[in-house]
């Protein structure tokens, strides 16, 4: 993959992510040398700034989040990188003044016509940004050019081939990169050589040998300022069909050493096919959909989801889902993987733990022991855990005890930076694909539906909490309970 001098155009420069994500991670690119030896970047917004008070609330942006101190010594470079142009994305003149600027600045500093476009806009808009680019012949410069759309791609099945559809007249599929950031999680994007450089760990990891596999995203935070657009979504849309099945993907091919078919690895794509559909009559032996309620977190009072501001009085959207998800996979059939995510929950972690099979546990001679676990921890910590039974000689019963492994190196990159990085590689190993991104939604569809039409109850759980006791039932009607 190779570097060249480009220009980055940002569509919705003035929003939440460019200024929480995108501008500190092209600063701190640009801190570890790996920008483009000439970058020009365009922000595009609505909101008429000119280009220093763009550059002000670049600045600022980077103070507050910034993972790398800002160095004054060399801001003022890294800033003189961006200029600003007001843009209504449904004009068509706009998008003639937006190639007039991006030509001048190719001009001034005699770079190529390398073109990445960044859309980070309300889905609405997507669609018509990518032809309009095209229309226009911004995007048929006579270099490279990319496209990186953000989620959510589409809202259900159909629109999201809709949208799959009209991009594709316009961009090539090796053009388009989907941006998962859960994909760009050094923990995630380490998974396979995880395995590779530690054989007994790979040992471990094969299917005679796993019981179930269970994936956390929970977070406390709730919707903060986003209803409008959360309590159309749900959890559903916002964590499961992408985040959570990309996690799914990613553990099932990369954690056991031995997956292989024929001699060649196999992949994501491979994995999300063989889920086991779910039939919408019957979601509700396999989904939970919960909502939270008033609560606590962390001593602090909180409201409940439906008296946030902006959402619904009786609203029934999900901010909490768990399934239970069966891979008809040679190397995964029988192995259920159950995955969880809420809003306004006890904890901020992200996680996957594998149990193991132990059928000796119930002689009276193990008493105490319990179930092996791998844990990989993804967020906030990376580490990985090895849970195992030791004798305590006072009582001498088994007690399960933790190893906990990590580098404990607090400098790790963010998603962004990492997934940034690829994409001005031309790298889209950890970008999700259409193949991939459709067959996501044809497994949620039938979710969708039963949410719809309110085929499953919606259980409440109280903020602070762990989710809803439904959710602990899925797992001990198997015999399992979450760790
Ligand atoms: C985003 C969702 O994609 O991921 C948010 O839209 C969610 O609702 C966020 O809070 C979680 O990301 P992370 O990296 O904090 O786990």
């Amino acid at each position: 993959w190779v570097m060249q001098d480009m220009t980055f155009v940002l569509f919705g420069a003035t929003g939440d992510l460019a200024q929480r994500k995108l501008f500190p991670a092209l600063y701190n690119l640009y801190l570890d040398n790996k920008l483009p030896d000439t970058i020009s970047i365009v922000g595009l917004g609505r909101r008429n700034y000119t280009d220093g008070v763009f550059q002000e609330k670049i600045e600022k942006s980077l103070h507050t989040y910034s993972r790398k101190a800002v160095q004054s010594a060399t801001l003022q470079e890294f800033l003189e990188k961006f200029r600003y142009c007001i843009f209504d994305a449904t004009e068509t003149e706009a998008y003639q003044q937006l190639d007039e600027l991006i030509e001048k600045r190719e001009n001034e500093l005699g770079i190529p016509q390398n073109r990445l476009f960044y859309l980070s806009v309300a889905p609405g808009l997507i669609d018509g940004i990518a032809s309009n680019l095209h229309a226009t012949g911004v995007s048929k410069s006579s270099g490279w050019n990319r496209l990186i759309v953000e989620k959510p791609f589409g809202r259900d099945l159909e629109t999201a081939r809709t949208l799959n559809h009209n991009l594709g007249k316009v961009f090539k599929e090796e053009e388009i990169y989907r941006i998962d950031h859960y994909l760009g999680k050094p923990m995630v994007q380490n998974l396979k050589t995880l395995v590779m450089a530690n054989p007994v760990l790979g040992s471990l990891l094969n299917h005679h040998q796993i019981s179930n596999v269970q994936i956390t995203a929970s977070e406390t935070v709730g919707i903060e300022d986003r209803a409008g657009y959360y309590d159309k979504a749900g959890a559903i849309r916002d964590m499961v069909q992408n985040h959570l099945l990309q996690l799914v993907m990613m553990t099932a091919v990369h954690l056991p050493d031995n997956l292989m078919v024929n001699t060649s690895r196999v992949n994501k794509t491979e994995i999300i096919e063989s889920l086991q559909p779910i039939v919408k009559e019957q979601a509700h032996q396999n989904i939970i959909r919960g909502q939270y309620e008033s609560g606590e977190i962390q001593d602090s009072p909180a409201a409940g989801y439906r008296e946030e501001e902006g959402v619904a009085d009786l609203s029934k959207n999900d901010t909490y889902v768990a399934a239970r998800i069966a891979i008809d996979h040679p190397s995964w059939r029988g192995i259920p993987f159950y995955i969880r995510t809420g809003k306004r929950m006890n904890e901020k972690s992200t996680q996957i733990v594998i149990e193991f099979e132990n059928r000796a546990m119930d002689s009276e001679m193990l008493k105490g022991a319990a179930p092996n676990l791998v844990m990989v921890e993804i967020s906030p910590n990376e580490s990985i855990s090895l849970r195992v039974n030791l004798k305590d000689a006072a009582s001498n019963q088994f007690k399960p005890v933790w190893t906990n492994l990590s580098t404990n190196s607090e400098d790790q990159p963010e998603a962004y930076e990492l997934l940034l990085y690829d994409a001005l590689r031309g790298n889209s190993t950890f970008f999700a694909n259409w193949r991939e991104v459709e067959l996501s939604w044809e497994w949620i569809q039938p979710v969708l539906e039963a949410f719809q039409e309110d085929l499953l109850p919606l259980h409440f759980y109280p903020a602070g909490s762990k989710g809803p006791r439904a959710a602990n039932e899925l797992l001990m009607a198997d015999g399992y309970k979450w760790w």
